[in-house]
């Protein structure tokens, strides 16, 4: 096949892409022109290893055929109807599925189509259900440094990393800020640092600066993932669930990433056996194949939200044309079918271990600084070569030449290959990663 025949055609100019680059991008090009199982193929013909699962969503391996020949078939059946008040079969088997994989008492599931519309919609529900509740003086948000929840408004208001939010000073009023929990005391730990449960006191500092009655929500990535995989301290996740629980503020698990066996377990929730109120997720759920990103909330929540009125008006003001979108649904539902058949949150927590010594071998390299792992996601900080970011933006762009893409944030490297890599793929990637930073260490 000639790769190079689609590329040629045509322009890049017109394209302004995202989270890029794009005057660097347009003069050294690298176009994806297929993917199939663990690999993706450049315009220049060369096969490259999917070491970060696209960007961590696509878990079960590219252009899954179940996948496809369902929202073929939906397609064909029902390309689009909507959601406000009339629904197709779709939506609500995707919901019971997905509700069937949460945590206990996570039965109501709000259908959206991404992790930041995610983040947005969890907003408002905590808004809706702390005014139904009699609880309006709680308009306060609490996030954290480093954090990622996305680039609506309110995922940016709640953003810890810094550069998301530079160029954009209009943002949510009343987001304050915990502490982040990367320490160099807990440097090359594997899975949970024994440093730094107090940090989660941070939260508890904001209620005696605040009041507990102006706070609403703490979110919280399980695993801080898009910043580098920042595993949280031992017993910090649950000393933020007793501060909550003693002050009636929800507890947000933003699970885009961490959801759906990345961790080794069905969700963040459950590898560390915390309950939080909310629960976002997306990526996975449709194992990237089609956008869609969801919301769960305990039953009180929805309970107070959707049982408090009359029965025939809208309870909540909020939805998407594209919510619970018919052909998101059925790779949704094929997703989940072969997340089941496959088992595949077990073979992830039984490949885990496998993995992540493969990658901790990666440190005796002069430039790795640290590497942080849980699960199956890990991530490499290596050495600044200048300013922030300078040398992990070239080391994405080698390893891509050298057959292996691995996504950079800042200058750490985020390795989360599909949940199917087999052991052969994971030794494959960590060669190349290997090879590649040696011999950047040697230039
Ligand atoms: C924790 C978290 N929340 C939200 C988002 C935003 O998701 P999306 O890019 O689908 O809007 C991401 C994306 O990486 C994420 O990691």
């Amino acid at each position: 096949m000639n790769y190079a025949a689609p590329f040629a055609a045509n322009s890049l100019e017109n394209h302004w892409m995202p989270f890029s680059a794009n005057r660097d991008f347009k003069v050294e090009p690298r176009l994806v022109v297929k993917s199939q199982g663990m690999y993706l193929w450049d315009h220049k013909g060369g096969k490259i290893l999917d070491g970060s699962s696209a960007l961590f969503n696509v878990a079960l391996g590219h252009s899954r055929p179940e996948i496809a020949v369902a929202v073929h078939a939906q397609l064909l059946e029902n390309d689009y109807s909507p959601f406000f008040q009339m629904g197709h079969p779709g939506g609500f088997e995707l919901a019971r599925m997905v509700s069937n994989v949460l945590p206990d008492g996570f039965e109501h599931v709000f259908f959206v189509n991404s992790g930041s519309e995610a983040i947005d919609s969890a907003l408002k529900i905590i808004m809706a259900y702390n005014q139904a509740r009699g609880e309006a003086s709680r308009v306060r948000m609490v996030s954290r440094e480093r954090a990622y929840h996305g680039v609506n408004i309110g995922g940016t208001s709640l953003s810890g990393m810094v550069r998301n939010r530079d160029a954009f000073p209009l943002m949510m009023p009343h987001v304050a800020f915990m502490r982040h929990t990367w320490l160099p005391e807990n440097r090359f730990t594997r899975g949970e640092g024994e440093h730094g449960v107090e940090l989660a006191d941070d939260l508890q500092r904001i209620v005696d600066m605040f009041g507990a009655k102006t706070i609403a929500a703490c979110f919280v990535e399980p695993v801080a993932g898009s910043t580098g995989c920042l595993v949280p301290p031992k017993g910090y996740l649950k000393r933020l669930r007793e501060i909550c629980d003693k002050h009636g503020i929800l507890l947000v698990f933003d699970e885009v990433i961490t959801g759906f066996g990345r961790l080794g377990g069905p969700f963040g929730a459950d590898v560390f056996d915390v309950k939080p109120d909310i629960i976002t997720m997306a990526k996975a759920i449709t194992n990237g194949a089609q956008p869609m990103g969801a919301v769960a909330v305990r039953e009180e929540i929805y309970d107070t939200i959707v049982n408090a009125g009359q029965a025939n008006v809208i309870e909540f003001f909020h939805g998407y044309t594209y919510s619970a979108h018919p052909t998101a649904c059925a790779a949704g539902i094929a997703t989940q079918r072969i997340f089941a058949d496959e088992k595949i949150f077990y073979r992830a927590a039984a490949m885990s271990e496998y993995f992540l010594d493969k990658v901790y071998a990666l440190r005796d390299i002069d430039l790795v600084t640290d590497i942080r792992g849980i699960g199956m996601m890990a991530a490499i900080d290596v050495k600044p070569d200048g300013a922030v970011g300078t040398r992990g933006t070239a080391m994405q762009k080698k390893l891509f030449w050298n057959g292996l893409h691995v996504k950079f944030t800042g200058d750490a490297g985020i390795i989360a290959p599909p949940l199917v890599a087999e052991r052969e793929h994971i030794d494959e990637l960590c060669h190349v990663l290997r090879t590649t930073l040696e011999s950047i260490a040697r230039a």
